[in-house]
């Protein structure tokens, strides 16, 4: 059976229709904002029970003591699974809907209906503090990860709520900020990954963001909330707000958010009440937000206790695993045989494993890395020597501890440096200034290459952090992001080859911070960002400007190699195809390849990307296997957002199908010629003399008309004339010309021109 990775019919929202009809206005009113930090109102009466939210959503971050939403007090113990930022390398789907399960199940056990995330904002500048919570650069992938979290969630009886919508790229000014950005990218890049979602996961809620959207705030603008996320797209569950995102309670409701989070004590629900008695607000728009809030109703539970925590442990090592990036091996991995090994590194004994801020959470246990990478060592009979190389806090003398770590670098036979940034560097609430790793960490790793035969760096970071400086000295990197709590025995398995790195880059890693699409616009000024690198955002910016990076979207390393052949693409209809690829583990390892399909589109009505990637599929293949994968290239592979026509348009013309090792390697490609969407024909006084000329039916008339009226015709002379005023529109050649051609004929012609 060939792999295949199209669109799934929606499932069914966990939710259920509430009929409010019977309710007071005070009551309906009642349920639209919380009880409380974390709970929603019951109305016992009307049979309306009361649903705890909580954070995630790579664990369940249930606080029963004091609560607050920026990760500093306390939760329940749960599996904390790898965040956002690693799950968006794994290019697995089925990841994160096991991860998405498991936290379901834990959300069960504690009483929890709803987990807030996924978390789909793309990753539009390194700098972004809360990349860790994001999975990727590029909207497809963020859409088919966010859509599997959901599923996995969702199928466990507990409520997603996907955050936050829209345009949350940034920290800085995040509860004000207006994100000035055009249609078409809101579209393509911006909205993507909800829409995605919306139309195939049926989330229970959407978390509208902090942030304004060209000047309108996310929680109030009625385009979003219910022309684009209702009306368009079919959502039918409940908007809640960001936690505080509500700044007008009455103008947010009308314009399509239903529930205000946290409580405020009734406040917004009182302002709701005054503004239907004064005839500012029809009762009917309390009515549906209410329903669609009591609606959530569906997922209020009790406790159910218990899970267990061994297995879901073993899982999440299993999941992490899948998710690191190889991205540098120069014959040095995998570890064997009896080696002499140094680790070197704060974070091998104090890992860093998830991100700060609302997502925190509560660790079961945590894996070392250096006792799992002692454990794994035991097993081929090797030694593992450690120094601490540098302290994270600053605290100890940093030249003495590389000293001593480089000293014992002599010794050994292969250097493991665990290096990253700490918790204080990266965080919800504040953007990064840069990524260059720790000055220090840079001096440890370059003292140990320098003295060790081989170093190994290994990277536990949320955020992008430059390469530059040291990468040429190493022998191998291993991007392991944050793996979460099981992310210390998920590295030492891929290093030792326990299990083979199958991750891929979701993000760019840049050369330099300035070589950035957004780095000229971001944070923005003066209460505005303005999207200035439109569509070009990541890799799709890189690509088009044919500018150098050090690792592209993609690119990630496999202790096995695999080929790639037989590539065919066929149109399925005007604006459709389909794809077929034909992958080999060529190696001696079985492995996990990502089959990376990116369309190149030909020159058309709107500047495109150099390539967009489309679709995608992961393969677990044993040694000598081959497999065929297909890959269904719908409508929306091919199409632009045509702002000035308001929809989707694909272009006809030729199109390259391109297999990528990377999004800057393409190892296979194939032409297709698509007849697209009927180009709008209708003429009017606004076209061009040169649209006029050109259009099929209406031109050859025209000319001939024109030809009559120039004295001796229109020879050669009245050719290149006619070309040097081709942009005129017709309204302005008829003044010049006094009405060259007659009222009457032109009626006639853009008559014609409606009916081609
Ligand atoms: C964050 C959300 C989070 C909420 C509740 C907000 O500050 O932006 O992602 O779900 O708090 O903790």
């Amino acid at each position: 059976m060939p792999d295949s990775a199209g669109p799934g019919q929606p499932p069914a929202a966990p939710h259920q229709r509430v009929d409010v009809s019977a309710l007071s206005l005070e009551q309906k009113a009642s349920l639209l904002s919380g009880r409380d930090f974390w709970s929603t109102k019951a109305l016992p009466e009307a049979g309306i029970g009361s649903v705890v939210m909580t954070d995630g959503p790579h664990g369940v971050r249930l606080q029963t003591g004091d609560a607050d939403h920026l990760g500093l007090n306390r939760s329940a113990p749960a599996t904390c699974f790898p965040p956002a930022v690693a799950v968006g390398s794994s290019w697995d789907p089925d990841v994160a809907r096991r991860l998405g399960a498991a936290v379901g199940e834990e959300a069960r056990a504690l009483g929890v209906g709803v987990v807030l995330g996924p978390g789909v904002n793309i990753k539009r500048s390194p700098l972004c503090g809360r990349n860790f919570e994001y999975y990727s650069e590029d909207p497809l992938l963020s859409g088919r990860l966010g859509a599997a979290h959901v599923a996995g969630l969702q199928e466990r009886g507990v409520g997603a709520s996907v955050k936050h919508f829209a345009a949350n790229n940034q920290e800085t000014e995040r509860m004000r900020i207006s994100a000035d950005v055009d249609e078409r990218t809101l579209r393509e890049i911006y909205l993507a990954a909800f829409e995605h979602i919306v139309r195939t996961a049926a989330p229970a809620t959407v978390m509208c963001s902090y942030n304004r959207i060209n000047g309108v705030y996310s929680s109030q603008n009625p385009w979003l909330l219910t022309t684009v996320l209702r009306e368009e797209w079919g959502f039918t569950g409940a908007v809640v707000s960001d936690w505080g995102a509500v700044a007008d309670r009455v103008a947010a409701l009308e314009a399509g958010l239903d529930l205000q989070m946290p409580g405020n004590g009734g406040l917004g629900d009182a302002e709701v009440v005054q503004a239907v008695r004064d005839g500012r607000v029809d009762e009917a728009v309390v009515d549906a937000g209410a329903a669609r809030a009591a609606a959530l109703a569906g997922l209020a539970r009790e406790p159910e206790g218990g899970i267990d925590v061994d297995a879901h442990h073993r899982l999440a090592r299993e999941l992490a695993a899948g998710c690191a990036v190889l991205l540098k091996n120069d014959a040095v991995l995998p570890l064997d045989g009896p080696q002499r090994l140094l680790v070197v590194g704060e974070f091998a004994v104090a890992p860093r494993f998830q991100g700060g801020g609302s997502s925190h959470i509560s660790p079961t246990r945590v894996d070392l890395p250096l006792e799992a990478v002692r454990a794994l060592a035991a097993e081929c009979g090797g030694a593992v020597e450690y120094r601490q190389g540098f302290s994270l806090d600053g605290g100890k003398d940093s030249q003495a501890l590389l000293i001593a770590a480089a000293a014992a670098a002599e010794g050994c036979d292969v250097a493991v440096v665990f290096a990253g940034l700490a918790d204080q560097d990266e965080s919800e609430g504040v953007d990064r200034t840069g990524i260059d790793l720790p000055a220090a960490q840079v001096g440890v790793i370059r003292a140990v290459a320098a003295a060790a035969p081989r170093t190994v760096v290994v990277l536990s970071n949320g955020g992008v952090v430059s390469l530059e400086g040291w990468h040429d000295e190493v022998d191998a990197i291993l991007e392991g992001w944050l793996l979460g709590q099981a992310g210390g025995g998920a590295l030492a398995d891929l290093l030792f080859g326990v299990t083979n790195p199958s991750g891929r880059l979701a993000e760019t890693i840049p050369l330099r911070l300035q070589d950035t699409p957004s780095y000229l616009n971001f944070p923005g000024e003066l209460g505005h960002v303005r999207y200035g690198e439109g569509v070009m955002v990541g890799y799709r910016g890189f690509e088009t400007a044919g500018r150098r990076v050090r690792y592209p979207f993609g690119h990630g390393l496999s202790y096995t190699t695999f080929s790639t052949s037989a590539l065919t693409a066929a149109p399925t209809g005007p604006d459709s195809a389909v794809v077929s690829v034909r992958v080999t583990n060529t190696g001696t390892r079985a492995g996990g390849h990502v089959v990376q399909c990116y369309v190149a589109a030909g020159d058309g009505p709107v500047r495109r990307p150099e390539r967009e990637l489309r679709a995608f599929a992961k393969v677990f293949l044993e040694p000598g296997e081959e497999r065929e994968i297909r890959l269904e290239l719908d409508r929306r592979a091919f199409a632009f957002w045509d702002t000035p026509a308001g929809g989707w348009r694909v272009a006809g013309g030729r199109y390259r199908i391109q297999i990528g090792e990377s999004a800057a390697w393409i190892v296979a490609e194939a032409g297709l010629q698509l007849d697209g969407d009927r180009p709008d024909t209708a003429l009017d006084l606004d076209s061009t003399l040169g649209e006029w000329l050109s259009h099929p039916a209406v031109g050859p008339v025209l000319r001939q008309a024109l030809a009559a009226l120039a004295p001796g015709g229109t020879g050669d002379a009245g050719a290149d004339l006619l070309e040097m005023i081709s942009s005129m529109p017709m309204g302005r050649f008829l003044n010049f010309t006094g009405a060259a051609v007659p009222r009457e004929q032109l009626e006639q012609l853009m008559a014609l021109s409606r009916r081609a």
